[in-house]
């Protein structure tokens, strides 16, 4: 079949390949502290960030450096001093608690250290929860693609106490993929898991990015484990140190 080039202008050519791509999140010029006075501490002292969409991003630095105070705020579970955060296009640094709740139920997926699997209910139980209290139908389809992509297809009817560790964490990852959220957000996911766990666990987030065009955003205090994003942002000091981009040299900077 003979067929010419689709027309391209100059102006089309020259754009860029996703022009309309808006960052899942934009972080500006955020602060916060803890406490007050000759006590108060800077956890985030001035944070500007863009996490891209469809990219898998990496938090790391030293113990007390401010990832999860990062992350928290990112994900609207902590409030920040000062600063602008928008989150899949909404302002949240300004919402009401009960529109922080429900920004959080239905648009950014949980993947924490505590598995916080529920033990009375079976894996499939447990990871259409976050719909179930949310009122939502199970969208049976990407259902199925999370639980195939994660190898739990033989799970669904297993209770947490006869799943092991790394089958645990994968579940806690389909539940936060299952209502296709519009960032996952992990804070050190692989802290309780033994190395081979690890790897599979880093392993099933880098394909819920490359296979279910997922958003993540996870906190590691290991290289090794931040080396599995697209892009390692380090915190020092609650300020943002380095920021690179895949392919990592070894050891960073
Ligand atoms: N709830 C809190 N109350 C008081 N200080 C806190 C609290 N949470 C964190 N901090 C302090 O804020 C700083 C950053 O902490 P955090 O974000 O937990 O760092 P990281 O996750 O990198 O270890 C640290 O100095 C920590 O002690
Ligand atoms: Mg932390």
């Amino acid at each position: 079949m003979s067929r010419s080039a689709p027309v391209r202008t100059q102006d089309t050519a020259s754009a860029p390949a996703n022009a309309d791509a808006r960052p899942a999140i934009r972080a500006r010029g955020i602060t916060k502290s803890y406490g007050t006075g000759a006590g108060a501490v800077t956890a985030l002292d001035g944070v500007d960030l863009d996490i891209a969409s469809g990219r898998f991003t990496a938090i790391m630095g030293p113990s007390g450096s401010g990832k999860s105070t990062l992350l928290h705020v990112l994900a609207g579970l902590d409030s920040v001093d000062s600063g602008s955060i928008e989150l899949d296009g909404i302002e949240t640094t300004t919402l009401k608690d009960r529109e922080l709740t429900l920004l959080r139920r239905d648009r950014i997926g949980f993947v924490f250290q505590s598995f916080n699997l529920l033990p009375m209910l079976t894996a499939r139980q447990n990871i259409v929860l976050p719909l179930d209290l949310a009122g939502r139908r199970v969208d049976e389809a990407w259902l199925e693609t999370v639980v195939g992509a994660l190898g739990l297809t033989e799970r669904l009817d297993h209770r947490p106490a006869q799943l092991s560790g790394g089958q645990i964490q994968r579940v806690a990852i389909a539940r936060a993929l299952v209502t296709s959220p519009a960032v996952v957000v992990a804070d050190e996911p692989t802290g309780n898991l033994d190395s081979r766990t690890t790897d599979e666990v880093l392993d099933f987030l880098r394909l819920s990015v490359d296979e279910l065009g997922q958003t993540v955003v996870m906190v590691t205090h290991e290289r090794d484990a931040a080396e599995h994003a697209d892009r390692i942002i380090s915190l020092v000091d609650g300020r943002i140190d380095s920021d690179e981009q895949a392919p990592f040299t070894a050891g960073g900077r």
